[in-house]
């Protein structure tokens, strides 16, 4: 049988896991947060990639800068207990105060005038390449890789009309969840799961109205799911808030459900945009990030999203614990990976790209 699920290696292995994060954490445009958490010049908060501390900053022209965060004299961690704040004008490092900019250039280094042929403009911290999309920063290690743009194709003008750039944080839910990244992907991208393990979820959305897009690029995977006669979101209640403001009437009858490779499940509902980053901790570990965001005007007072905010932790972590389930299951010395039906047609996607990993 042609599709089958990978052998357990890729879930539990070590190496593996090392090996392929590097590929898709290290090597590939990676959503990293929302432009709101540096709103203001001189905002910073730390992020944590690939084995990496990152400082993500707003200098005064507006712009959105990441460096790694570490001090040019010693290597020192530049910002160590506090992972978010506003700086003022500056980045003090808490070893020889060497101080930076929030461009990250080089102001002052006490006693390196005397050292001969030293210039401060040597020494910036080192820059990581950073672009935004539709509010979303993203960050690649790799110096030379292709645009932003070029990874996520198509993306840009069909989720136009949500304007997500305009969209604001409502609430933050963060998880820790005892499997492998790609589990949670592929729980993501198939719904015959629903009916049995979300069943507030199956009365809003039949499972079977999905339509997934035919993957023509493999840097993201996802389709839409219909709402049920009468229902207007996917909350506790399934009523909806105002829409978002540029949806037009048939975008509301749907609910879109995108997976940008390698870890932004984007799911885009007529009132509210949830989004979920994943961050890979181990080969068995994830920690999980999950945003709700609205647009201003439905955040007015009045407007509470918290039937929206329960419906999705209570679905959230019904997924986390099969998810936990299927990873210790694969870990058994008995597992062989067993056949995809035809509703899960998304999920070979992701395979293909780990086995070309493995030639
Ligand atoms: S290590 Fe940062 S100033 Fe010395
Ligand atoms: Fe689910």
């Amino acid at each position: 049988m042609k599709n089958k699920g990978l052998p357990a290696k890729y879930y539990t292995d070590p190496s593996w896991f090392k090996r392929e994060t590097e590929y898709f954490f290290a090597d590939k445009w990676v959503c990293i947060g929302r432009e709101e958490e540096v709103r203001n010049p001189g905002d910073y908060v730390v992020k944590h990639l690939a084995g990496e501390s990152l400082l993500v900053t707003r200098d005064d022209n507006k712009k959105t800068n990441v460096f790694y965060n570490h001090c040019r004299h010693r290597g020192t961690l530049l910002v160590s207990d506090c992972k978010k704040g506003n700086a003022g004008l500056r980045f003090q490092c808490p070893y020889h105060a060497w101080t930076y900019g929030l461009d990250g250039k080089l102001l002052g280094a006490p006693h390196m005038h005397e050292t001969e042929g030293f210039q401060l403009a040597d020494y910036p911290l080192h820059s990581v390449r950073a672009e935004t999309w539709a509010g979303h920063i993203f960050v690649n290690l790799n110096k030379n890789a292709m645009p932003l743009l070029d990874q996520i194709g198509g993306l840009k003008e069909r989720f136009h009309p949500w304007r997500m750039e305009t969209l604001n944080l409502i609430h933050r839910i963060e998880y820790s969840v005892k499997a492998n990244w790609k589990l949670i992907v592929q729980n993501y991208s198939e719904c015959i799961h629903c009916p049995i393990i979300h069943p507030a979820l199956q009365k809003l959305s039949h499972y079977m109205s999905g339509e997934n897009e035919p993957a023509t690029t493999e840097n993201y995977l996802g389709g839409r799911m219909v709402l049920k006669e009468g229902i207007t979101t996917m909350s506790m209640d399934g009523v909806g808030k105002a829409p978002l403001p540029f949806l037009s009437e048939d975008e509301r009858k749907f609910v879109y459900y995108y997976w940008l490779m390698p870890n932004l499940l984007l799911s885009l509902h007529p009132d509210y945009l949830l989004t979920h980053t994943l961050w890979p901790i181990s080969e068995a570990s994830t920690k999980i990030i999950c945003e709700f965001h609205t647009h201003p005007d439905g955040m007015k007072e009045g407007s509470d999203f918290s039937s929206a905010i329960e419906f999705w932790d209570v679905t959230n972590k019904q997924d986390w614990h099969v998810s936990e389930l299927s990873q210790i299951g694969i870990g058994s010395r008995a597992f062989s990976p067993g056949p995809y039906s035809v509703r899960e047609s998304l999920l070979p996607g992701l395979d293909r790209m780990i086995l070309e990993l493995d030639p």
